[in-house]
This record gives structure tokens, sequence and C-alpha cells, in this order.
């Protein structure tokens, strides 16, 4: 308890350096090892009660464990049923240690912000915090490796794993994912270690009309500009492991594309952690028809570079015969086994096989006030405001409140998906944290979020009754999140119409849209008074969301994903390409649609607070740069409204005329800043060749010569441009 209790105050870290004392320990196992035994190694098995994804049953793990048949074991949710297998596995002839993998998304126990939400906070220390702070109720719970972060760039909200990334521009998922994985791994010194894992690599983000599993396609350009630099983020940051993904990248199952993971991920990027496939992705190319059969499946693994088959036991069964018919190497098993004894090494699983695993400590951590306080933290940090007409909130000196929606006191929705250990009961809920405010609130369903009923006529009594109307409209937790892609966005009928009801009562309406993706709520958001996006907030949902409701904390949360006006519109992104007839609503032939607007509801970087900001003119220091050269833009923002507030500064490049066509623009920068009201700082962002420069179509990164617009705004559609030229 005290070593958890250290770590939680001094933030302490992770996985520790190379050292050729492991790499001496990794070749002396090796070398006694059978070869079922390294092949077991490269076997990753589930938990006999839990499942993520479709498959056979194992019937007896644990005669398994006694013959080493297994490296890893994921989705073990109980610290001691960990122990249990552990023991169990201590007793095979070579006594290798179990790693136990998880799908730790967005807190283990104590459940935080989905990573969408969190990613709108734009405040790198809180994603990094509430990382790690996930990585030590792990940590507890015996749980050494998590399937996190997932790095993929998302543009179309149909599809429903937004919700677990960081959203649509790859500048900004870069940076989360080096927070998450120093997050998640720690610094040296830390006693709670677990290993992160960048996944899905790699284009997951792109599947055809946002379709969970379908293919993707796109030229080696956009691969490079847009899907792969936050998994070389991560690479760079130290990550422990890569994920393969489900889908094909260019005609090839990721999980069997040596162009992808041995050309890219190692001899591109020199990178030598594990890398694993997803669930039963190694069985699944026979599906795609790229594998015969299950033994071509794992000869493709194999040659591609994965060295963990999670669950579809095609190595644990072929492996040896593929050896035996001389189509597999063994030092191409060696290398593979390799890693992943040296991950064990790096853990300190041999040193010590329970590691940090603690019942009493994990119990003792799960929703303690500095869990809760942190959850809290990041939670209020996530919420966007979107419209606040005749500066509705902060709400002041109200006596009662009406509560309309199932959301506002569903506990089990507020966590969110891929809750981990999270349990319901942990959850603050809206009804809950005003009722603790001493508010009386009247509660009425409203609607069903399943089904087109309307219960109108008791929620405006209640709204009759109350000094204030908090709507909650939406989707549920589960309705995002993996094989939860939806062909409708926009909010029902019964949900948007019933806020123009709502209003008959003269009160104010405030909205709250919760869910894991980009909604469209057009008609909701007409009649609002005020309308903010609350996201799955986790265990604190509710007292952060009163938090920003009564001004306790102003919002600086930002939408990480353009929220669209029509479905029609998706994919949308704000760096969408200017195309040879840049829209315009005016013109013919480029209006976009004849029937729907080609704008969306809300662009990428929107977000509102209780106060405004003034931006000056952006100065650039010089008008020319060249190679290695670097020049300053510098603009100074005035808090200019009434109270303190934080604003989210962003930069943006635009290359006037490239060698392939280039986005209209891409976030290149973020600072996110406090002011007092009243007061002014002048900022500064750097401009060099790591801005100006792209990957061409064979994959080259280039800075061509010629001017570049640089922008600086509150977000991606309200900017103050400068220029540059850079030339060689
Ligand atoms: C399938 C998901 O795609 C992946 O993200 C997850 O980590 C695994 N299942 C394990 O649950």
């Amino acid at each position: 308890m005290k070593v958890v209790l250290l770590s939680l105050l001094f933030m302490t870290t992770v996985v520790s350096a190379y050292s050729s004392n492991i790499g001496q320990k990794v070749d002396s196992l090796l070398s006694v090892m059978t070869l079922q035994e390294k092949i077991g190694q490269m076997n990753q098995v589930s938990g006999i009660d839990f499942s993520t994804g479709p498959w056979n049953k194992e019937s007896s793990i644990v005669d398994a464990l006694h013959r080493g048949e297994y490296g890893s074991v994921l989705n073990i949710h109980d610290p001691e049923e960990a122990r249990r297998l552990q023991t169990e596995a201590l007793r095979s002839r070579l006594g290798i240690p179990l790693l136990f993998g998880l799908d730790v998304i967005h807190g283990m126990s104590t459940i935080f912000p989905i990573p969408l939400a969190e990613s709108a906070s734009f405040d790198l220390a809180q994603i990094r915090q509430s990382s790690r702070f996930a990585a030590v109720e792990s940590a507890l719970c015996g749980v050494h490796w998590t399937f996190a972060p997932m790095l993929d760039v998302a543009r179309d909200a149909r599809w429903g794993r937004v919700m677990e990334g960081s959203g649509e521009d790859t500048y900004w998922a870069a940076q989360v994912a080096e927070a998450r994985v120093k997050g998640l791994q720690g610094e040296d010194g830390d006693s709670c270690r677990i290993v992160a894992c960048a996944k899905h690599f790699v284009g997951y983000g792109a599947v055809v009309a946002g379709r969970d599993y379908n293919n993707v396609d796109m030229s080696v350009a956009e691969l490079y500009n847009f899907y792969l630099p936050p998994f070389k983020a991560a690479v760079e940051a130290g990550v422990g492991s890569i994920m393969t993904a489900f889908n094909d990248m260019n005609n090839v199952p990721c999980t069997g594309n040596k162009e992808i993971v041995r050309g890219i991920l190692r001899d591109e990027w020199h990178y030598d952690g594990v890398v694993v496939s997803d669930w039963c992705s190694v069985a699944e190319m026979c599906n795609h028809r790229y594998a015969a059969d299950q033994k071509d499946a794992a000869l493709k693994a194999i040659a591609a570079g994965v060295d963990i088959d999670m669950v579809s036991r095609c190595y644990a069964q072929y492996l040896e015969e593929l050896v035996a018919e001389g189509r597999v190497d063994v030092a191409e098993i060696d290398r593979a086994v390799g890693r992943i004894l040296e991950l064990k090494y790096r853990l300190g699983l041999f040193d010590d096989p329970f590691c940090a695993f603690d019942s009493a400590g994990a119990d003792a951590v799960r929703c303690s006030p500095a869990m809760r306080k942190a959850a809290r933290d990041m939670a209020k940090r996530s919420i966007v405001l979107l419209k606040n007409d005749s500066a509705t909130l902060p709400l002041k000196n109200i006596k009662s409140v009406a509560l309309i929606g199932e959301l506002c006191r569903s506990k089990v929705d507020m966590m969110g998906n891929w809750s981990a250990n999270g349990d319901a009961a942990d959850v603050v809920t809206l009804e809950e944290a005003f009722l603790q405010r001493n508010i009386k609130t009247n509660y009425a369903k409203g609607f069903s979020i399943d089904n087109d009923e309307c219960y109108w006529k008791e929620a405006v009594n209640a709204a009759k009754h109350s000094d204030v109307v908090i709507v909650a409209v939406g989707e549920r937790g589960r309705q995002s999140g993996e094989d939860c892609s939806r062909g409708e966005l926009t909010l029902p009928d019964n949900q948007q119409k019933l806020i123009g009801e709502l209003k008959k009562a003269h009160k104010p309406v405030v909205v709250l849209v919760m869910g894991g993706r980009p909604l469209i709520f057009n008609l909701a958001a007409a009649d609002a008074d005020a309308l903010m996006v609350t996201w799955w907030l986790g265990s604190e949902a509710g007292n952060a969301i009163t938090d920003v409701l009564f001004g306790e904390y102003n919002p600086s949360g930002r939408l990480p994903m353009t929220f669209p006006a029509h479905i029609a519109q998706l994919p949308i992104y704000y760096n969408q390409k200017s195309t040879g007839r840049p829209l315009s609503e005016e013109v013919s032939f480029i209006k976009g649609y004849i029937d729907i607007p080609y704008k969306p509801a809300y662009p990428f970087g929107f977000g509102l607070g209780y106060t405004t900001f003034s931006y000056s003119v952006p100065k650039m220091d010089k008008s020319q740069i060249g190679p290695l050269e670097s020049a300053t833009l510098t603009v100074t923002v005035t808090n200019s409204g009434q109270v303190e507030g934080e604003e989210v500064l962003q930069l943006y490049v635009s290359d006037c005329v490239a060698s392939i066509t280039r986005p209209v623009r891409e976030l290149k920068g973020v600072q996110k800043i406090r002011l007092r009201a009243g007061e002014s700082r002048t900022l500064v962002f750097d401009i060099n060749e790591a801005i100006l420069g792209f990957y061409d179509n064979a994959a080259k990164y280039v800075v061509e010569e010629g001017f570049f617009d640089v922008m600086v705004g509150p977000n991606s559609n309200d900017l103050q441009k400068c220029q540059i030229e850079y030339k060689l």
C-alpha cells in the first residue's frame, strides 16, 4: 500500500531502459527452451469467462499452463484469478511467468472520461496523468499490459470506435500518443509498471463507410501523412507493444502485411518491441481470403513479423509443423520469443512474477479521494460548451432543476464502453450531483432512448415547477465502441423536438449531449438556450458536469472531431483537400450537395467558455527561412471577458503550392493557457521544417520551396494568417 501511495503522489514510472544484462538472460533462457515452449510464449489465451470477440473457448487453461503452452493471458479482471493462474504457470518446466493483458481504455476501476472526451481537453499533462492513474490501478489488479492507447485517426463518426481515440487530427493524435504511452508506462522508479500497446496498426480508422472491420485502401502519401504519425510518436515515446489491425491495408490484411509490419515498423522505424495480433486476426486472414487455411495464416503472420497470436491458436497448432517443413526458420521464432521474454524481464516478472499485485491495495485505491479528484479534474476539462445564449450558464441562484432524460440518472451509461473493472455503482450521476448540492430535482423521463416513445407532458410539467431545465440527450454508453458502427447519428425527433416543447414552460433550457462520438442535433441546438457536449465522463460524471454548470470550472474543451450537420456529409474533417473546385455556398457546380449544406454544424477545435478572448494580429519575425532555420510567429491573446478562463490556441499551416495535393490546412501546434479577466499574454510558435514538410507519393519526407500560410486562432474555422517563404 505504501508503495502505491508513493507512486500516486510522485507519479513516477515504468519500464526500465534496455540492459545488455537482459539480453544475456533472454539468450540463456532461449537456449534451454524446447520449440514447443517457445511457441507457447507466442500463444495468447483469453480468460475462461471473458471474451472481447468471437472465439472457441479453451477448456483447461491450467493443464496447458503446466505444459508451458501460453505466454500471456488477456481478459482476467479478478486479481485473485490472475494470482491463481500465475501460480500455475510457475509450475511449468521453466517456470516462465505469464503476462496479463487487459483493455484498460479509460481507467481500470475508477473510470475516467472516454479517450475522445479526454482528447477534447486539449490538455496533455492531464491526459498523461489520467493514463498514469489507470496504470497504477491496473498494476495493483495484476494487469501488466493494457491494449491502449488506440491511435487510429478517425474521420468518420459512424465508426463506433471513434470513442477510443483522440479524434480526426494527426498532429494532435501524435501528441496524445506520446502523453498516453508515457503516462501508462511511466518513468524509472515506479513500482506500478504496465506496458502500453499502440493499436491498431494501421489505418483502422479509415474503414470504408465507417463500418467496423471493413476494408481500407489509401495512397502511400495518405498513410504516411495522416495515419502513421501517431504510431511513430508512440514508438519514439518507447511503447512496449503494437497491435496489428483487423482491416486490410491496400489489399493485404494488416496481420499478414510484411510491408507495414516488417517494412515500416521494424526496418524504417527500428521498432524492437513486441507485435501482437488483434483478437483472432491471424485466423481471420482466412475470412479475408488471403490465407488458404489456418496454417497458411500462421505462416503469413509470422512472415509479416507478428510475435503473439491473440486467441486464434494458429501459432500453437501450426508453427511446429511449419518449422519441421522448413517453411519457418527457428531463428524467426527465437527473435519473436526473445522480444516477448525481454518484455517480461523489463517488467521485472522474473524477479517477482506477481509484480505490483495487491488486492488490498487495489481496493484501497479504487475510487479513493485522490482517484476521484483526478477523474473529476479530467472530466470537467473534457466538456465542450457549444452554445450559451444570454449567458444562460453558469447557473445562478437556482433552487430547483428539472432533470429530463434517463441519462441524467443512468450510472452505467455514464461509464461509457470499455470500462474495464468499473462498477456502475461508483458513478455519480447528474441527479446525485444536484442533490448533493441541495438543489431540488424534478425528474422526468421525457423520451425513450431505445424507441420513439415520448413523455413530453410530464417533462413540461417538471419544467414549469423548476428554475432551470437540464435535458440529457444522446446515445447510450454501449452505442459507441467496438462493433458499434451506426448508420444514423441524427438524434431522433422524440429527443430533439422535446426541447421546443420544453420552451413552453418559459424556463432556460440547457441541453447536454451525451455520447461517444459526434452526433447531429441541429433542431435541439436551435431551441436550446445553452448546449454542451458531455460525452461519457466516467465515475465522476455528475460532479464534473455540475462543476461546469455552476461555473466552478469555466469550460475549456474543444471538439477533437468535426460535428456534422447531416449524416450524408460523412466522412467530414477539417483538413480536407481543396479540390479543383473549392466549395462555396453561392456558386453553381461547387455547392457540394443540392439538398444539404456542405458545412459542418461545428468545426474541429471549436468550443466556448464563460469568458471571451481576443487575438492580436499575428506577426512573423522573418518572411523567409531555409533548411535548419526557424522563424517565430507571435500573437497576443487577451481575456476580454469578466472571469478567468482557458483558451486553446491553435496553429495551422497550409502549403500554398506543392508537388502533391495537400490539405486546406493542418493543425501544427496547440497551446492551452489560463488568463485572468483582462490579462494578456504573448505566445510564440516556432515555424520550422518539421511543420512545413510532408511525405510525398514515394513516402519520402520533403520540405518544398515556396510559400506557406501560417494561421492562428481559436478553432479550425476562425483563423488569422501570416505567410512565410521556405527557400532551399
Ligand atoms: C479486439 C479489439 O479490436 C482490440 O482493440 C482489443 O484490444 C482486443 N479485441 C482485445 O480485447
